[in-house]
């Protein structure tokens, strides 16, 4: 294993295996076979797998539940002897035996890895028509995977979840799988690529800026080097949880206080993320609504975001670290699927008055993973 660069490199056992040599007589060399490799991106997120092969990007819920009948669709598999379905049809399917929100499971970010990279294989059009057929078996193929992830976790712990996979099905295919290259990125590293090459623009004698991500499970500093050609990362300053989870927790709190008719946390989840900020005569509010009774719920998102602040000890020590980065005269990038939502984005500038240093990428949700594409393959 090698660690450079903020990005840590391992190489399954398998693939430093010689290739087949091709034996045809000529030309005298001997030759090597070209295999043929799938790569794949992903963000296997608390609340969100984001994946990217072949040109096609894609988003799908972190919801994983095991059915009793197997399905055809998108995001089902099989895999020893247990049907999987992973995504948003994963919560509605109503055969489900179990079901597991990654986001409320601890530890299932790392435990359910595996899942959730067969379940953006089995959601990729057209990922699986890279596996090659083996000879004389009409229902096996061979899939050689490389892949490049972003997390937070240790990349051994990772790799050795995911090789607990070594032949998976779908649609009545069975996939024999070769695990090669597995890299891992810090989280929001895509982003700091992005914010790096801005840096290079904003302030060429800066030796570092800051990533603060606000994903579901947490909300994440995370300090770079940027004085070489690619982004070094430091060690991400975040506490347990803090992320879009914990705000919907404070926002439920104020939503549900008193006494009327009980608002459920989907709905409210819904009402959050196609929530929207209002100016009215110079004054701003949040507008909210839940489906259904059409209720308006911004003012208890605007005193959901003040106890997030006030009252989460991860998002207190975050935000207390973003001051101090602005207040020294340095760069804030903002990422994370929090900032898609224009009520979160407003409240978190608001707590840093004229700081211009405070910067939300752009497509804060997916810059992460998306902006790896630039990254040359090795
Ligand atoms: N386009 C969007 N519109 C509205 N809300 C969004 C959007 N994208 C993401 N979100 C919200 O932001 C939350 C966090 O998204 P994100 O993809 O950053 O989380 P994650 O990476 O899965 O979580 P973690 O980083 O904690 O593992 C989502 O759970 C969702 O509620
Ligand atoms: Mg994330």
């Amino acid at each position: 294993m090698s660690n450079t660069n903020g990005l840590t490199n391992l190489e399954s056992l398998e693939s430093i295996a010689p290739l087949d040599i091709n034996t045809i007589a000529t030309p005298p060399k001997p030759r090597q076979q070209r295999v043929k490799v799938s790569r794949l991106k992903i963000d296997a997120g608390n609340g969100r797998i984001k994946f990217l092969a072949n040109g096609y990007f894609d988003v799908i819920r972190s919801i994983i539940s095991t059915v009793t009948t197997p399905r055809n669709t998108l995001g089902a598999f099989e895999w020893e002897g247990t049907q999987w379905l992973i995504g948003a049809d994963a919560d509605v399917v109503n055969d489900a035996e179990s079901r597991i929100e990654v986001g409320l499971l601890s530890g299932a970010k790392i435990n359910y890895f595996p899942h959730m990279v067969l379940g953006a294989i089995a959601s990729h059009p057209t990922f699986l028509d890279g596996a090659t057929k083996v000879k004389g078996e009409k229902f096996c193929k061979r899939l050689i995977v490389d892949i490049e992830c972003l997390a937070f976790a240790r990349g051994e712990e990772l790799l050795t979840k995911l090789q607990t996979i070594q032949r998976f099905s779908k649609d009545g295919m069975t996939y024999e799988v070769q695990w090669r290259y597995f890299t891992v990125h810090p989280e929001g590293y895509g982003a700091a690529i992005v914010a790096h090459r801005q840096m290079k623009e904003l302030d060429q004698h800066a030796k570092q800026f800051h990533i603060l991500d606000i994903g579901n499970g947490t909300i994440t500093l995370t300090t770079y080097n940027c004085f070489g050609n690619k982004p070094l990362a430091g060690i991400p300053r975040s506490g347990s949880g803090g992320g879009v989870l914990a705000i919907l927790e404070k926002f439920s709190e104020a939503a549900n206080y008193g006494d009327h008719e009980t608002i459920y946390l989907d709905q409210l989840r819904k009402a959050l993320e196609r929530s929207i900020v209002i100016e009215d005569n110079g004054s701003k509010r949040y507008q909210a609504i839940v489906a259904g009774s059409r209720n308006d719920v911004g003012a208890s998102l605007q005193v959901g975001l003040r106890d997030w602040k006030d009252k989460h000890p991860a998002t207190r020590k975050v935000l207390k670290e973003v001051d101090e980065a602005l207040l020294d005269g340095e760069y804030v990038f903002c990422c994370g699927g929090g900032f898609e939502i224009p009520p979160i984005e407003d409240f978190i500038r608001a707590q840093f008055p004229h700081s211009d240093r405070l910067i939300v990428l752009p497509t804060p949700g997916t810059i992460s993973l998306r902006a790896l594409e630039e990254i040359k393959n090795g």
